[in-house]
């Protein structure tokens, strides 16, 4: 079979990508410019400043892309684009910049699931890697437990019903001083702590043992830091750290566990920024291990906002023949049933 190229781009948060990815299991470049400086003194990814800094730096990232991989546009066999879900004013930026290639280039343009991409990273990591397998997805706007059926066929068994992991470990991260992006830093703090020092809430969701909730948990340790500001205690950080990342470890691979053992699954992978958590990937390789499953992360900058993983998912979508318009738009809040 003839090898294909894909040109792939991502912009639907705060980091600029254009990555070549070839037959969709190899990576020739992976080009990221991550704005996380710019937002940091806001707290948080301010959209505005976000969209700006894409249509910034788009064309110099695609550059970079082809020279590292030593290609030109004529090379590659299609462009694929994150269409969905994330920022409108960023998802849009990458969007027009795909569809411009591929008019101009008269080549194949696939729009591509951002979700299916963080799971796609798997992919990558492993090139033997195939369907059907169990996968979490943990980033900061997402918590999905899901089956993957097929290249591009997924079953959602269990969601988040109010905060996303990563946005937990965010929240929590700012109310103990540490700062934007939070979810690393915690990572980093908790292994200075005692995991036990304080007992978080584990919430289950009544009738869905797939699903999850975060928001107890999130305002547990709230609460706990505001009672001890207006009694002016002080509190140890690494302690708070290492307790909350418990707490949302446990109910992680308990959930997951459960779905592996009553569909079967043999096989489980975990995708999304916050995969790259050590204590997550400690505990799954425990568990999986014990469980004979086995497990497949990708790399941390494979987890993270990145474009080989939208190459990945865009060269399965290209093989079934999937091929967008010229009038792609964004769709920010497109949901992983709707791939
Ligand atoms: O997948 P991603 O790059 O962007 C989204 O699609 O949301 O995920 C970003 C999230 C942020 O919430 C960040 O704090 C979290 O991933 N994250 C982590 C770690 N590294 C990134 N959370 C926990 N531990 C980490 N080591
Ligand atoms: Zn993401």
């Amino acid at each position: 079979m003839k090898d294909i190229y894909i040109l792939a781009i991502e912009s639907s948060c705060d980091e600029t990508a254009a990555a070549v990815v070839k037959n969709g299991r190899e990576v020739l470049s992976n080009v990221i410019y991550s704005q996380i400086a710019l937002h940091t003194e806001y707290g948080g990814v301010v959209p505005e400043i976000a969209s700006r800094k894409h249509i910034e730096k788009i064309n110099q990232v695609i550059r970079a892309a082809l020279d590292e991989a030593e290609m030109t546009l004529d090379d590659v066999d299609a462009i694929a684009v994150t269409y969905g879900p994330g920022l409108v004013g960023s998802l849009l930026v990458g969007v027009a910049a795909a569809k411009s290639i591929a008019f101009a280039k008269d080549k194949p343009l696939v729009g591509v699931h951002h979700i299916e991409g963080h799971i796609s990273a798997n992919y990558i990591q492993d090139v033997t890697l195939e369907p059907p397998f169990g996968c979490l997805i943990v980033s900061g706007g997402h918590t999905h437990l899901v089956e993957v059926k097929d290249y591009g066929e997924y079953v959602v068994h269990g969601r988040t019903r109010d905060d996303a992991a990563g946005e937990a470990f965010d929240k929590v991260a700012r109310a103990i001083g540490l700062g934007y992006p939070g979810g690393p830093k915690v990572d980093k703090l908790a292994k200075e702590g005692d995991c036990e020092a304080y007992s978080f809430p584990r919430a289950v969701v009544a009738d869905s043992p797939y699903d999850f909730s975060f928001s107890g948990l999130k305002s547990a340790v709230l609460n706990l830091v505001n009672q001890a500001k207006m009694k002016e205690e002080e509190l140890n950080k690494a302690d708070i750290a290492a307790s909350f990342q418990a707490a949302v470890v446990e109910v992680l691979v308990s959930h997951s566990m459960l779905m592996c053992e009553n569909y079967g699954y043999k096989t489980f992978a975990l995708a999304g920024g916050v995969a790259s958590n050590s204590a997550i990937r400690a505990a799954f390789d425990k568990a999986c291990k014990e469980r004979d499953i086995k497990l497949v992360y990708p790399d941390p900058i494979l987890c993270t906002d990145n474009a080989a993983m939208i190459g990945a998912a865009g060269y399965y979508e290209y093989l079934k023949g999937v091929r967008m318009g010229y009038d792609l738009n964004a769709v920010p809040n497109l949901k992983l049933g709707d791939i």
